[in-house]
């Protein structure tokens, strides 16, 4: 009896319980494997696969994650977290390529981090289970588990970087932004994720479709003038007159208010900074396209004329993109890859009403006047509605890239949500790259010279 006591008494000192097995404790033994990079170089790296990261599995298709470990990472290496959903359909986990950022991270010494997340064709038996949230929960669940483990995993979960394209892209940016939001608790204990938080370093994110309620009215605001029924088109668009109004965005050059009235300027000022980074890069664009250029020569002013400093001068100038003409420009963009019928995202046929429809696989419509739960839906898959609310912890740092050709959203979008990132006081790096279109993890090197900037 005195031994048990005794025992007890150094149980309870000690911290320890019963052994429990603890289900979300990362303990996945590791795999020796080599990733071949397009130089030649062998990177080497342990895999730690199909991890399930809640402990109530719907999907164990799904809902696991691969943790990758380059040779020589420590504790406080950075994690790049890349989702492969598209179309907001399921996707699952995967192993790193040496032909987007998840090689050429784990060969800058990174750990890499490929989560699955159920998607809107998503089904167990006849019962779908990944319409809205539920892939945002899956991912936000995996970014838990690393919370959770950071001790026990290489790589350091206060230095988790997000990345993803399209609807990952707007996945990546919804991780950044409404990270730890009680909107998202109840789901998230449900599904038995980890009992940690789920904030990001930094969200990278590639022509994001979202604002999804407001895309429709977004796209035709810009492309009305191309449509066959161009009366209907600019009716809808000129609902985003209001909308841009209630935003409250300021340009974070001028400190200016954006409103109707100044709207478009501002949005041309990144399509005029996508044309001047390209010319200025020895790029040409054709006169049809609608640019103006003018040439500005830094030290012209007070030198002699003739004399060498105007030499000087003259190999300095650089040609600044000045005006836009969208009745040139847009009709280009449109004549690479059609518009997107009317309308491009509320319409049954589309991804985003596959996504807010219902278990039993129903699409659903989600502007003008729709049901509480697909409203509530709604609200928690746009990052525009998080960004600026005190409850969620919204990433410090953003690098968000929409092609200067893509239209599968306007650029409205990205621009939008750039902007109100950096009038919140983020650290913002956004650009629509000339002549991209809809596609994701190009330019590594321009990303990973950010990557270090922001380390
Ligand atoms: C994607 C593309 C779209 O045009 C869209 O509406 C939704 C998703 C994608 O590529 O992920």
């Amino acid at each position: 009896m005195k031994k048990l006591f005794v025992m007890a008494a150094i149980f309870a000192t000690s911290g320890c319980t019963v052994a429990k097995t603890d289900p979300l404790a990362f303990k996945t033994k590791g795999q020796s494997m080599e990733l071949s990079m397009l130089d030649g170089r062998e990177v080497k790296y342990t895999a730690y696969l199909n991890i399930p990261y809640v402990t109530n599995v719907e999907d164990e298709n799904y809902q696991t994650l691969n943790f990758f470990v380059p040779e020589g990472a420590t504790q406080k290496s950075p994690i790049l977290l890349r989702t492969y959903v598209g179309g907001y359909m399921a996707a699952a986990a995967k192993n790193p390529s040496a032909t987007d950022a998840t090689g050429r991270a784990l060969a800058e010494g990174m750990c890499v981090c490929i989560p699955g997340a159920r998607g809107n064709n998503s089904m167990q038996g006849d019962v779908y289970t990944g319409k809205a949230p539920n892939g945002l929960l899956d991912l936000k669940a995996a970014v838990r588990y690393l919370r959770y483990n950071d001790k026990r995993m290489l790589g350091s979960a206060e230095r988790i970087i997000t990345d993803g394209t399209s609807a990952g892209g707007a996945m990546s940016a919804l991780l950044g932004a409404t990270a730890n939001h009680p909107d998202y608790e109840p789901y998230l204990k449900a599904m038995g994720a980890a009992k940690a938080k789920d904030n990001v370093f930094a969200s990278v994110c590639y022509c994001p479709i979202t604002d999804l309620d407001h895309a429709d009215m977004a796209y035709e605001w810009l492309y009305a003038d191309l449509r066959e029924d161009a009366a209907t088109a600019r009716r809808i668009g000129q609902q985003f007159d209001e909308y841009i109004n209630g935003l409250h965005l300021r340009n974070p050059k001028t400190g200016e208010t954006l409103t109707e009235e100044n709207y478009m300027d501002y949005m041309k000022s990144w399509l005029l900074a996508s044309a001047s980074r390209f010319v200025q890069e020895g790029g040409v664009i054709p006169d049809s396209l609608g640019f103006s250029f003018y040439l500005h020569f830094p030290h012209t002013p007070g030198h002699r004329p003739g004399g060498p400093r105007l030499i000087r001068a003259k190999a300095q100038k650089t040609e600044i993109a000045s005006e836009i003409d969208l009745d040139k420009y847009l009709p280009y963009v449109a004549s690479v890859r059609p518009l997107k019928p009317y309308p491009a995202f509320d319409n049954l046929e589309s991804p985003e009403c596959e996504l807010f429809g219902d278990v039993q696989g129903v699409p659903a419509h989600f502007t003008g006047v729709v049901s509480d739960d697909v409203k509530k839906r709604v609200r928690m898959m746009n990052p525009m509605c998080y960004i600026g609310d005190s409850k969620s912890t919204v990433a410090p740092h953003w690098y968000i890239r929409h092609g200067a050709l893509d239209r599968d959203t306007s650029f409205p979008i990205p621009v939008n949500l750039a902007t109100k990132l950096m009038n919140e006081g983020r650290n913002v790096d956004f650009a629509l790259p000339w002549n991209r279109n809809h596609e994701g993890d190009y330019n590594l090197d321009d990303l990973f010279r950010w990557i270090r900037s922001i380390l």
